[in-house]
């Protein structure tokens, strides 16, 4: 295996997904469509792991991939910008008013580092805390190969404690640049948190950046700043928004996106013809198909059932986590998730042990009462 650590994606990797060393388990797929996934072996499995949450109209879904077609016949990339940028702007600005202006990039950690960049060039200060994943880049991460200097310029806040985070903005004061937080972490967010984060960061003359890559074009449209009303200075979008296709968006109010100009922001395949279709189409898709109620639906259906499964595990060490259209089984004992996981795929589903499942428009009834019966009877023998 020449690819080193075995995927290029941390959480694809066997190990994390199955635990180590377990076997007779899915190592490489070959194709998907809708929530069905064929593995190289030629076995077939009911996913509800849909790329990672990138994907929430199912895998290969018609629209999008005419429009991608399409886009590839047109030329892929080319010298000027293309058309496409300015029209997918403005659909993005009506679907959030708050992203007056923005920037595409490829990748989360990508767009995300571009929000810190702006919020560092707009408050001229260094300092950054942040609340949950917000992709590999050196900015927010730790560990060998990081600069001392750059992690110390990093700090976490607590999820949902309006105290600890009153506390943290406070004490960093007017070295804050930014407050980055992901809005759903195994739970809904507190409206007294949000309300701290806001005034408290206003207060300080930081920025807040609401990192919705998991849950723009999921939970609502625009996310959660559409659902729970929010008000941050920098919006990043990833993921779902072109259903698969690489592309992620930085945006919000023209005054504080007019930093842009003055960092450089750029790179070469920001602005290809297929992924900003992609992401064209899906708006239009998930409008059409008022997906996101179907998602909101059968992620009832999925949530309610775990909830279920949890209260009946025998040992009491298994519980529901999450929002309906995101969620998971969380367990005490990590060997045990491993088994479960492991035999589920061995049954032909493809569950995740830790953050998160996620439906798509693909899912329907059935296939969440399938899974249930499948990971009801995995539990009931690990
Ligand atoms: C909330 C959040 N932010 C940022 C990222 C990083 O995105 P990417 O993996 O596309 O770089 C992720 C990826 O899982 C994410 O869930």
């Amino acid at each position: 295996m020449s690819v080193s650590g075995v995927t290029s994606t941390g959480s694809k990797r066997p190990d994390l997904l199955f635990g180590p060393g377990a076997t007779d388990v899915p190592h490489q797929m070959v194709r998907a469509h809708g929530c069905i996934v064929h593995d190289a072996d030629g076995r077939e499995y009911l996913d509800f792991i849909m790329g990672l949450g990138a994907v929430a109209l199912g895998y290969g879904n018609s629209a999008v991939n005419l429009a991608a077609h399409a886009a590839v016949d047109r030329g892929t990339v080319g010298p000027l910008p293309p058309e496409d940028e300015g029209e997918l702007a403005e659909e993005l600005r009506v679907i959030i008013p708050r992203l007056e202006q923005v920037r595409f990039l490829k990748t989360g950690a990508e767009a995300m580092a571009a929000a810190v960049r702006i919020a560092r060039a707009a408050t001229k200060r260094d300092q950054v805390l942040g609340c949950g994943y917000h992709g590999w880049l050196d900015w927010c991460n730790s560990g060998p190969g990081i600069p001392q200097s750059t992690q110390s310029l990093f700090g976490t806040i607590p999820f949902n404690d309006p105290e600890g985070t009153r506390q943290a903005i406070r004490a960093a004061g007017d070295r804050l640049a930014c407050v980055v937080v992901e809005p759903v972490i195994d739970a809904a967010p507190a409206a007294e948190w949000l309300a701290v984060l806001r005034t408290e960061t206003q207060q300080v003359g930081a920025l807040l950046v609401i990192d919705e890559i998991k849950t723009a074009f999921r939970i609502a449209l625009g996310g959660a700043t559409e659902l729970w009303r929010l008000e941050p200075d920098l919006i990043v979008l990833g993921k779902a928004i072109a259903n698969g296709y690489p592309l992620a968006v930085v945006g919000g109010s023209a005054d504080v996106m007019q930093h842009v100009q003055h960092t450089w922001i750029s790179s070469t395949l920001a602005t290809e013809f297929v992924s900003l279709a992609a992401a064209r189409a899906t708006v239009a898709e998930i409008k059409g198909t008022n997906a996101l109620t179907h998602l909101a639906a059968v992620g009832a259906r999925l949530f309610t059932g775990l909830t279920r499964l949890a209260e009946q595990d025998a040992t009491g060490s298994v519980h529901c986590s999450g929002i309906p259209p995101m969620c998971y089984l969380r367990y005490d004992d990590e060997a045990r998730s491993a088994r479960v996981a492991a035999e589920c795929a061995r049954r032909g589903l493809l569950f995740k042990r830790t953050a998160y499942n996620f439906v798509s428009l693909a899912h329907d009834a059935s296939s969440i009462d399938s899974a249930l019966k499948t990971l009801g009877e995995v539990l009931a023998s690990c």
